[in-house]
């Protein structure tokens, strides 16, 4: 079939990609030069396993090109996806739409009028969007093309994977049975190979389709901050909250998925969709949900202030010279991704409180200097340790949390760690020497010096 997919960023450039991977002919429409000419190369623009190699396929083969805009030509397409960004709006806690009405408006002025919806090309809106959207994109579109909302579950680091073996589809379909039938057999055309293979096919009006998609980042965000407001009162009574975790988690009713307690979630989604459906909550009138996604952020951010105040403590009064080393930055493994990043944020304020910040990430590093001049940044993890007086674990990429304890320990001025991801096994390194504050966890007796005080903020929340 052939496909154009408007907006090329995370999840146009997966989605645009996999598409073509299964078969299709897609044209990505991409704005931003820079991207463009990236992904014209067949290169991803972003760190993310396994793209590289579905882009150059798609080069290969031709079924995969790029344009900067629709053109009339393009508009002949069988399907087009809308993927744009839709980021927290700076004014305000909800989602910004300019991009997705540039895009529905570039769509409306090149799409022919049709008389009969079987005449009518498929748009299918993929882009997180407040409840109510999709009717309006309808509506802007009628009597041009017919709409399916079909949101995406994807994760960054495993997008490949998500896309072409998907948990679930989402088709929000028109009301008009009709137009719901037709809208239903082009995209499952689309998705023939995927729905062959089993992926559960799930039917449903605009309006929860929508909903489905902010109801599924708000409920993983809640699980989060669950277990992270669940660790300070581990803190306060000596309980461990990767051991309370993992029981409660064996209970099949509750799963063992997203308990992780730490620096709280970030990236370029969970955040701004909880707020994005609180702000939509709260102008419907359902204040109840509205206050409750409130306290999940608040509770999210309050876990930054945290790691900060552990850290402020265990350098003592004057934080003013003092060296910290700071081990991961992006918001998770697996991703070049700094949006919204916790760790960063914390790093920020230490340095804002005069500490000499250093930070070693595998993938995070370009570009950091120059966004945040700053931050002093060493590709290499041993030598980003030189001299620290304080180590902060802010993300768990698997080669840091392999790194020696004895080696890491070998090259500190002060063997002091905070894990703001639990990510470590205390004991391996008490042993090695190093004072181990987690979140929520008890710390361990050093082997080979006189335990230090216990920081506050592992006391309290
Ligand atoms: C998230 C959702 O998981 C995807 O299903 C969704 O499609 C995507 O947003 C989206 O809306 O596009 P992603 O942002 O890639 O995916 O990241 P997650 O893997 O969900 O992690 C989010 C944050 O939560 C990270 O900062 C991570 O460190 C944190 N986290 C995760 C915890 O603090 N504890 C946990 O137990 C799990």
């Amino acid at each position: 079939m052939r496909l154009t997919v408007i907006g090329c960023g995370y999840l146009g450039a997966v989605h645009a990609a996999a598409m073509a991977d299964l078969g299709h002919h897609v044209l990505g429409v991409e704005t931003d030069p820079a991207r463009l000419e990236r992904l014209a190369r067949g290169e991803a623009p972003f760190y993310e396993p396994g793209l590289d190699e579905l882009l150059r396929r798609g080069a290969r083969t031709g079924r995969l090109r790029y344009t900067a805009a629709l053109d009339a030509a393009a508009a002949r397409a069988d399907v087009h996806f809308l993927a744009v960004g839709t980021p927290q709006s700076p004014s305000g806690r909800g989602a910004d739409l300019s991009h997705l009405w540039r895009a529905v408006d570039s769509l409306a002025a090149v799409l022919p009028r049709c008389v009969h919806p079987d005449g009518m090309p498929l748009v299918v809106g993929k882009s997180t969007v407040p409840v109510g959207t999709a009717q309006q994109v309808a509506d802007r579109l009628a009597g041009r093309a017919l709409v399916v909302w079909n949101p995406e579950f994807l994760r960054e680091s495993m997008a490949v994977a998500d896309t072409l073996s998907p948990d679930r589809i989402v088709y929000g379909l028109p009301d008009e049975t009709a137009r719901a039938e037709r809208a239903r057999t082009i995209l499952d055309e689309v998705y023939a190979p995927i729905l062959a293979a089993g992926a559960p096919r799930l039917t449903m009006g605009y309006q929860t389709a929508e909903l489905v998609k902010t109801a599924a980042n708000a409920f993983l965000a809640t699980k989060i901050s669950f277990i992270n407001a669940m660790s300070a009162l581990c803190a306060a009574t000596g309980a461990d909250v990767t051991v309370l975790a993992d029981a409660i988690g064996r209970d099949a009713r509750i799963g063992p998925h997203f308990l992780r307690a730490g620096l709280g979630f970030g990236g370029g989604c969970l955040p701004k969709d909880l707020r994005g459906l609180e702000q939509r909550a709260a102008e419907l009138g359902a204040n109840g949900l509205a206050s409750f996604l409130g306290r999940v952020d608040s509770i999210n951010r309050g876990q930054r202030d945290r790691v900060t105040q552990m850290a402020l403590e265990a350098l003592g009064p004057d934080a003013a010279g003092r060296a910290v080393t700071i081990l991961g930055i992006t918001f998770k493994p697996d991703s070049d991704d700094l949006r919204d990043s916790p760790v960063l944020e914390v790093a920020l304020r230490l340095a804002d409180a005069g500490a000499v910040v250093t930070v070693h990430d595998p993938r995070g590093l370009a570009g950091l200097s120059r966004l945040h001049p700053v931050l002093r940044t060493q590709p290499d993890a041993l030598r980003a340790l030189e001299g620290a007086e304080l180590v902060i674990l802010g993300t768990e990429w698997k080669e840091l949390t392999d790194l020696d304890p004895e080696a890491a320990a070998a090259r500190v001025a002060r063997p002091v760690l905070i894990d703001a991801r639990n990510a470590l096994t205390p004991s391996r390194w008490t042993a090695a020497g190093w004072d181990y504050h987690g979140i929520g966890r008890p710390s361990e007796p050093r082997r080979s010096a006189p335990r230090r005080r216990a920081l506050a903020g592992t006391m309290v929340g």
